[in-house]
Formats: structure tokens, sequence, C-alpha cells
């Protein structure tokens, strides 16, 4: 081989792609400097995370407010949120920013009010009594896909806002059909809330009661009480339905918890409709929002679903049955929440003193697990910062320890909803990919901000062409 042979670069257009690392969040010293990590909260959570983080197994600050013990280890992981979860509550802070408009719903609960809650609507969550829901995701995806159809590519999208209009659609056909909502005015409603909530300030440091609320909420009073209102309006709606259609909703109001044989009350209900809500749909838009920023910068990947879908969806409407198919769709999902959890921060407190991983622990210390800095963590992935969804091949997951990647968080309190999001967000990046282009309209650099949920900070514009459109102006 000739000096000239080596020097030619002849990597695939994929190879070399696969060695492009994708926008990241920048971790930063802040702990050095109190203003500093005072400064970065108030933006984003991002911020207090340890930089050690990304390469200890735990970190622990102690600090004047609250000592913290920023948790990576996989073990440790296990026995916080599995082994002994009884003993890490979830932390009243947390409670207190979320019980104004979530109430007494399952997010928030807590003993035999959440048990009751959870052990009722288990059934319902099933991936097998989901597959019932299927046509009424896909008919929230077919009203978004008939605006983009329309707009024909001539339109510019902001891809976060986008996604969620898209969300709110197919959460309304699944967990409330026939129900007449305003979809625009509701996911405005949700997003305001979680936003400013997410959003530190100096009065969520003084430890006041939790009875006294905080001043942050007269800010977003309109959101909480259009919440409540139409979580009213919803339920009341729904009662007066004969018959009731087969969804979520119907399917929570006939749910009975096997071992009492109680069943939700009104007030439960309601705030469950809430939960559903708030905890269903920024989380997922802000999953199907990483994702298309990923299928924008690695196209090669974009293909791939796209070929994907071809070969199992045909030119036909997908059934159920087709999501298991959709594989490495599935893994680039995957691979999008390694990088962009959308729930980037699961808080506990430790009820007693104990030890964890060798570590000892009082009572009253704050766990913080930070999946964002988990599934970065040097010690439990290779090259952690580059995109591969091989990476959750079936081979490839085998020996990977369960709770190195955890972006529904597991165990008792994990989310109810994964199979439920994995499913939405398959079939809609499968449909989408076999139906249109996606194509950024800038390379501006994308930044991140992590308030409850990761998103992206700056406005990601895009264009979702019809694939014929596309091809038509190609030639
Ligand atoms: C990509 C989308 C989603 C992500 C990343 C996600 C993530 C999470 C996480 C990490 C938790 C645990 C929170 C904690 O312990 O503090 C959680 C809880 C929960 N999630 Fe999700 N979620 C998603 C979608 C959904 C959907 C679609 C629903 C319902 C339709 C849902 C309903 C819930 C509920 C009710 C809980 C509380 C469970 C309990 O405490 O027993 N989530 N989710």
């Amino acid at each position: 081989m000739s000096i000239a042979d080596v020097l030619v670069d002849d990597r695939t257009e994929e190879e070399k792609q696969r060695q492009k690392i994708p926008a990241r969040y920048e971790p930063e010293d802040n702990w050095r400097s109190p203003i500093k990590l005072f400064r970065g909260i108030q933006d984003s959570l991002l911020s207090i995370m340890p930089i050690e983080g990304f390469r200890e197994p735990m970190v622990l600050k102690e600090t004047p407010i609250a000592n913290i013990l920023f948790l990576f280890d996989p073990d440790g992981l296990r026995h916080v949120l599995m082994d002994h979860v009884e003993d890490y509550p979830k932390s009243p802070l947390q409670q207190r920013f979320l019980k104004p408009a979530l109430g007494e719903g399952m997010l928030t609960s807590e003993g035999e009010s959440w048990r009751m809650q959870r052990h009722a609507a288990n059934p319902s969550f099933r991936a097998e009594q989901l597959t019932e829901l299927v046509p009424a995701m896909i008919a929230g995806i077919e009203d978004r896909f008939a605006v983009w159809r329309a707009d024909n590519g001539n339109v510019t999208y902001e891809a976060r806002s986008e996604m969620m209009e898209l969300i709110i659609e197919i959460l309304c056909q699944a967990l409330f059909s026939g129900i007449k909502v305003d979809r625009k005015a509701l996911g405005q409603a949700v997003s305001a809330y979680v936003d400013r909530i997410g959003q530190v300030d100096i009065f969520d440091f003084l430890n006041l009661p939790t009875w006294i609320p905080a001043p942050k909420f007269r800010q977003i009073k309109w959101s909480i009480d259009y919440l409540k209102g139409e979580t009213d309006r919803i339920s009341k709606a729904r009662r007066a339905q004969s018959p009731m259609p087969s969804d979520l909703l119907t399917s929570l109001i006939h749910a009975r918890d096997e071992q009492t044989g109680k069943g939700y009350t009104e007030e439960q209900l309601k705030d469950t409709i809430a939960t559903l809500l708030s905890a269903g749909f920024e989380t997922t838009a802000n999953a199907m929002t990483m994702t298309m920023y990923l299928l924008c910068e690695y196209p090669w990947a974009a293909e791939k679903i796209r070929e994907e879908a071809r070969e199992v969806l045909g030119d036909r409407t997908p059934v159920a049955g087709d999501i298991k198919n959709l594989k490495f769709t599935r893994m680039v999902l995957e691979e999008s929440m390694r990088l962009y959890p959308p729930s980037s921060i699961v808080i506990r407190v430790a009820a007693k003193d104990d030890v964890i991983c060798g570590q000892k622990i009082k009572k009253g210390t704050t766990i913080a697990v930070s999946q964002y800095v988990l599934h970065r963590h040097e010690k439990l992935w290779d090259n952690p910062d580059v995109f591969d969804p091989y990476r959750f091949s079936p081979e490839n997951k085998k020996d990977r320890h369960r709770f190195a990647y955890m972006p529904f968080s597991i165990g008792p309190r994990g989310c109810i909803g994964s199979s439920f999001a994995m499913m939405e967000t398959t079939l809609a990046i499968a449909m989408m990919m076999r139906e249109f282009e996606v194509y950024r309209v800038d390379d501006d650099p994308v930044e991140f901000q992590l308030r409850i949920s990761l998103r992206i900070k700056n406005p990601l514009p895009i264009v979702i062409k019809p694939r014929a459109a596309a091809q038509k102006a190609a030639e």
C-alpha cells in the first residue's frame, strides 16, 4: 500500500457520521463557586451535576442547606430505587411543586393512596392491553400528518412545538377519545406549568414548610386553574357518555385494586388525568424532538428507519403487531433517550441513616440521580458521547447492568407509561420517516436546558416535507 493510499479516507459516509459527536451539555465545575452554581441552576438543573459524576460512582456534596448524594453506581441505584424503595420517598420539595396541579395523583402520592392507584392502573398500562390503543395513537398521528401534508414542505416548523402538537394529539386520542378538547390551550397550560416549576429560584432554598405555596405559583396560577377546570370537565363528560368508548380513561374508571377491590375516587381520577397529561406530554415530546434532531444529523439512520418502515409496514396503516418488528427504529429511540434522557433527574430523600455501596448516608440526605450523567458515565459506556444505536441491539444489550440505562427510572415508582411512550414514539417515527423528509434549515449550535425534563433551549427550525414532494423537487 502506498502512502497516497493510506491518506485516502475510504470510510463510508455512514462510518464518518458515526464518529461525529452530536450536541452535548458541556459540564462545568460549578460547585467551586456558590454564585456560579446558583446562577446556573436558575437556567438549567444540569448545572448542579458535579463534573466528577461522569467518572465516579457517587459524589457527596455537603452544604448548609442539604447534603446531596449524586448517585451513579448501578448497584447503589438498585438499592435506592428497588430494594429499599420504602426508605427513599420522594422529596418534599419536589412534591410541593407538583401537588398544586397534580394533587394526590399517582406521581405525587405516597403510601396506601399511591399503592392503590398504581396497582389498580397497572393492568391498563401493560403492553398487551395497550395494543388496543394503537388505532387511537395512529388517529392522533394522522391528524398531525394531515397538517404536514397540506403544508407540503412550504412551512418551517419549530421542532419542539411541532412535536408537542403531535404528542398532545396522540395523548388526547388515546386517553379520552371523543371528548372535545382545545389541544393547543391544554398543551400550553401543561407546558407553562412544567417550565416554571422546573425553574429554580431563591425561595426554593428557604426550606419553607410544604403548605406554604412557593411564590412562582402566582405566575402560573392560570395554567393550574385551566388544567383543573379541564380535568373536571373531561371526567364529567366521560361519566355522561354511554357507552363509554374503550380508551385509557374508561379503563381507569373501571380499574380495581385486586387486593382491596377499591377503585379511583372522583378526586383521584381527576388528579390522574392531570398527572397523565403532565407526565406523558413534555417527556415524550422532548424524546421526539431529540430524535428528530439526531435523524437530521445522521441521515444514514433516518434512511435505515425508512427502509425498515417500508419493509415492515409497506403502504398500509400499521397494526399493533408491527411495533415489535420496527427494531432499528426502537434502537434509535433508545439511543436518543440515552444521549438526551427526557427525564434527567430523579430525586429521593433518605428516611433513615443508611449505607449505600459502602458510603454512610445520614437521614435527610437528598439522593439525586441524573440519567444524563449516568447515561454518559465513562465506566459504564464506551465512547459515551457518540451516537450509536447499535448499543441497543439485542446482542449488545444483554450484558449491560439493568440500572446503567433508565430513561423511565426503574422499580415500583418507575414510569407506568413506558410501554405507552415506546409504542407511540416508535410508530410516530417509523410513519414519519416512511412518508416525510425531515431536515434542519440552519446549523446553529444546539443547547440544552433541564427544567423538569431535558429539552432544547433554542428554537430548532425544521422542514417536514412529504417525500413525494421532496423527490419531485430533486428531479
Ligand atoms: C419518553 C417519555 C417518558 C419518560 C422519559 C418518562 C419518565 C418517567 C420517569 C423517570 C418517572 C419516575 C419519576 C420519579 O421517580 O420521580 C416517571 C413516572 C411516571 N410516568 Fe413517565 N415518562 C414518559 C412518558 C410517560 C407517559 C406517556 C405516561 C402516561 C401516559 C407517563 C406516566 C407516568 C406516571 C403516572 C408516573 C408516576 C408513576 C408512579 O409514581 O407510580 N409517563 N416517568
